[in-house]
């Protein structure tokens, strides 16, 4: 039977224990299929393995282009004579600048041995990297490598004067992946033995006909996949095509997955919606650069796509810059905030700072065990804002341990500060204890009373490890375990940019006089946490709730819930913030492909109806919302309060 509970009682419905399909309406308009019919399992396959965020070192942040082997070798040592190692910082990896020359006999990559000595084999192979990866791997360490997915690559679109840039012939500079990716693909994993690889994607957005490089007959043209600020005019399916083409070269040659697949086209094309199904981590943003104002652009760029990470794939809000400019040792407030954003968002751990040179407060701050633990905690959620406004912020990250909950409060702002964190927040019950710790300072701090408030230094952010009792008791609200759902259809029409971030200054660019840099991120309308796709509180018909998911009409979501739980409940409705008033919506639970709960349509400040199902022994739900005619805008839908017991 399936429950629903309106405002005026309970009203029980016969459950129709219908086959998927039928029940769906797969069949209803003209044999479409429209990606919400539920399928019984949980269709997100990992691209390569990182259960927990990867962890390692880059050579970017640090040196750019004037990459030598010396300095890659000198920051492995020091990761690991410091513990660095130990603390789960092992991949050392190349960024741009590695590269000599496609050979023109046979398209064999050649190495710059002036930079990488140990690389000039000689013989047929002219110049390998494996002695290098060799040197890694010997140290306990793992070895990345970079590339591009267009046929030229960052630096040469962005330089002319770099001595470090690829040489020859317009054939032999073309150095990325484009038309190459098996041969370089194997090359790079079979024989040099690499685990990670970066892919940019300079040669496919900045190597247009009219481009400088180009009309002066340096560079072939490319016609851009990827317009940078513009997610309609990207060519997105032959931007997936093109990194579906690494993926499954990867997974073809390293058939255990131990690889990492890194996507880096800068939050561009909607990679914030397809990432998670293409590469093992995607970058969300623009570049990091050492400034206050661009690390939390960063942040920004992956703090409400919380649904779309989770174990074996990540959201990557670029690689951390503590140790650099205003992240530097003199820094260690804005250090240790970048530190805790990074590690509540559960995002990749990549150092770019020269370590042979750095001071031992900067890799004290990079090796904080408890805040790296908060990292790497094995349930995998990404923390979900809990409070947000202009200047503050608190961010809850639930981890593995039941009652166990990482939360980070933040002054983005330049003037002192006071937080109040509520055991609301936290998703605690407030009448029992809370033990806090603080994770910078390595102290407990006693309990938190229900709440309790902190003064904030500018740019602080406080980390604490919260020990409570959940509200829920046994069971976990849905938004409390962000990285066990799957985004499986998101409901987006039309491609729109997130409006919360605007885009970074461009270091190239940085003047006023043109029309600014406007919202650029596609994405906007994702489903969410603990919030309304469009960043609203979840409200229905009046009723504001503080947890459950927020999504958009004719979307689906899928939930493990293999851990045994019995019951599923939520409030449901379409949501006061609604743009489309005039449609109704019908909400569909399925447990492992079988439908367990059927709403009513559900229209514009109807109340929230609860619905409810029995799920013991069922592994995957889907959250299914169905749009029931036309409406007159986006129609938004709120799975408040939905739970599982
Ligand atoms: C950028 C990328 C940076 C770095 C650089 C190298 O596109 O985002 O992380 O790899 O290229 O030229």
């Amino acid at each position: 039977m399936l429950r629903l509970i309106g405002r005026h009682g309970p009203l029980l419905v016969a459950a129709m224990l219908l086959p998927a399909a039928a029940a769906s309406g797969k069949h209803s308009r003209a044999g479409r299929t429209d990606g919400l019919e539920a399928t019984g399992h949980w269709s997100h396959r990992k691209v390569g393995s990182a259960e927990t965020p990867p962890m390692g070192w880059n050579s970017w942040n640090a040196f750019g282009t004037a990459i030598t082997e010396a300095k890659v070798i000198g920051s492995a040592e020091v990761i690991r004579a410091s513990g660095l190692a130990e603390a789960g910082y092992r991949s050392i990896n190349l960024d741009d600048g590695w590269w000599l020359k496609r050979r023109a006999s046979d398209g064999r990559m050649q190495v710059r041995t002036n930079l990488f000595p140990s690389a000039a084999v000689g013989g047929r192979e002219g110049t390998s990297l494996r002695p290098f990866t060799d040197r890694l791997h010997a140290m306990g360490l793992r070895a990345g490598i970079y590339t591009d997915i267009g046929r030229n690559a960052c630096s040469q679109a962005w330089s002319s004067d770099n001595p470090n840039l690829p040489e020859g012939t317009v054939a032999e500079r073309e150095v990325g992946l484009y038309g190459h990716a098996e041969p370089d693909l194997a090359l790079y994993f079979r024989d040099w033995n690499f685990d990670y690889l970066k892919v940019d994607a300079c040669g496919i957005a900045h190597y247009a006909a009219t481009r400088p490089q180009v009309t002066q007959g340096r560079f072939r043209a490319l016609a851009p996949l990827v317009v940078d600020a513009d997610a309609n005019r990207s060519d997105i399916p032959a931007v997936r095509a093109l990194y579906a083409q690494v993926r499954d070269a990867l997974r073809r040659l390293r058939p255990a997955n131990d690889f990492v697949l890194s996507l880096c086209n800068w939050g561009s094309a909607n990679v914030r919606a397809w990432g998670k199904d293409f590469g093992t981590i995607w970058r969300t943003s623009n570049d990091i650069d050492p400034t206050w104002g661009r690390m939390l652009h960063n942040f920004d760029s992956v703090a409400t796509r919380e649904l779309y990470a989770g174990p074996g794939h990540w959201n990557d809000p670029d690689m951390l810059e503590v140790g650099n400019g205003t992240f530097d040792a003199a820094h260690p407030v804005e250090a240790q905030a970048h530190m805790s954003l990074w590690a509540i968002a559960a995002a990749p751990l990549v150092i770019g700072t020269d370590l042979t040179r750095a001071d031992p407060r900067t890799i004290a701050t990079l090796g904080n065990r408890e805040v790296i633990a908060v990292d790497q905690d094995s349930a995998g959620n990404q923390g979900v804002i809990a409070y947000t406004d202009d200047e503050r912020e608190i961010v809850v990250k639930s981890l593995a341990g039941h009652g166990a909950k990482a939360v980070v409060l933040l002054n983005r702002t330049a003037e002192p500060t006071d937080i109040m964190l509520t055991a609301a927040h936290l998703k605690f019950a407030g009448d029992r204890p809370t033990v806090l710790r603080d994770l910078w300072a390595h102290a407990d701090i006693g309990d938190l009373g229900g709440q309790r408030s902190f003064r904030l230094a500018p740019h602080q952010a406080l980390m604490l490890l919260a020990r409570g009792t959940p509200e829920r008791g046994s069971g976990l609200y849905l938004s409390e375990m962000p990285g066990r759902i799957n985004v499986a259809v998101d409901g987006i029409t039309a491609l729109e940019p997130d409006p919360l971030i605007h885009r970074m200054v461009d270091p190239y660019h940085p003047g006023t006089t043109w029309t600014g840099n406007r919202p650029a991120y596609a994405g906007w309308g994702g489903p969410r946490a603990d919030a309304t796709p469009y960043g609203q509180d979840l409200r229905v018909a009046g009723v504001a709730y503080r947890s459950g998911l927020g999504v958009l009409a004719n979307s689906r979501l899928e939930a493990r819930v293999e851990r045994g739980f019995r019951r599923f409940s939520a409030r449901v409705g379409l949501d006061d913030s609604t743009r489309g008033t005039r449609a109704a919506v019908r909400f569909e639970l399925y447990g492992d492909g079988r439908r367990l709960a059927l709403s009513p349509p559900m229209r514009f400040n109807q109340p929230a109806a609860e619905l409810t199902a029995e799920i013991a022994g069922v592994r995957v739900l889907e959250l299914v919302v169905r749009q029931l005619g036309p409406a007159n805008g986006n129609v938004v839908a709120s799975w408040a309060e939905a739970r599982v017991d």
